[in-house]
């Protein structure tokens, strides 16, 4: 592994004041359960590949085989309850792996990277849901993640409308909802609001798009966004 974020990384981290460098050919996408991530995952995966570029396109908790199986700790883990630093910390111990494992070495080969989900998650379920302190997570983020993406898809919808799509996914493809899935609604409106916070702090980087529209009209909306974002990356590496 090198480059700059890598050695930063392995060096023990940023220093605690300097911002996350935030890489542009990164994109992450959020929102909550049956927002329509996958969906737009696919899409955004389309628009990229018709460019001809390299495109990795992974998921968390997971995107190497270890982080999947803290994934499966995190979601099946049988009778025993995780505490909510249990859940930080696993959650943590899987982005770290896939950082190194899976999201750097393709950035560094010149590969574009799309996760479903990366660390406004945390924000938004171990901070916002659990209730834990964002000032933790940042640290955990500095310490151990030590980038952001460059652009960041917030796919908004109400906590009932993300219900009914789940519901109806999980009827077709014959699933269970997962633990987290399992939640009550007032957990999930604390992780809509989170999730709505981190754009409003940082916009340019976390753009939320209106998930509650049809899907082709949310991938058209997260296609022209990216477009847009590559146009703008382009035009200040010329500069
Ligand atoms: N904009 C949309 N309108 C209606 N249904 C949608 C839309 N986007 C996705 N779906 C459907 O809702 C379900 C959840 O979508 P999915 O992409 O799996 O969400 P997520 O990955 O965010 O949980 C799937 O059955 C999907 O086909
Ligand atoms: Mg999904």
């Amino acid at each position: 592994m090198t480059g700059p974020v890598a050695a930063d990384i392995a060096a023990g981290g940023l220093s605690a004041d300097a911002p996350l460098p935030r890489h542009p050919r990164f994109v992450s996408l959020e929102g909550g359960e049956g927002a329509g991530k996958t969906t737009v995952l696919n899409a955004l995966r389309e628009a990229l590949q018709q460019t001809g570029a390299e495109v990795v396109s992974t998921r968390e908790p997971g995107g190497t085989p270890l982080a999947e199986q803290i994934r499966e700790l995190l979601l099946h883990p049988g009778d025993e309850k995780p505490s909510a630093e249990t859940e930080l910390l696993l959650m943590f111990a899987a982005r770290a792996q896939h950082v190194r494992g899976t999201i750097l070495p393709a950035l560094e080969r010149g590969a574009w990277v799309i996760s479903d989900r990366f660390t406004d998650s945390s924000y938004a379920y171990q901070g916002g849901g659990r209730g834990l302190d964002p000032a933790f997570v940042a640290e955990l983020e500095r310490r151990v993640v030590g980038l952001r993406p460059g652009l960041t898809l917030l796919l908004d919808l109400g906590v009932a409308q993300g219900r009914e799509r789940t519901r109806g996914r999980d009827l077709v493809f014959g699933q269970t909802p997962d633990r987290i899935e399992r939640e009550r609604d007032d957990f999930f409106e604390q992780v809509r609001r989170a999730f709505l916070a981190r754009a409003r702090a940082e916009p340019e980087r976390v753009r939320v798009v209106d998930a509650s529209q049809p899907a082709q009209a949310v991938a058209d909306d997260a296609v022209a966004i990216l477009r847009l974002f590559m146009a703008r990356s382009a035009a200040e590496q010329a500069s």
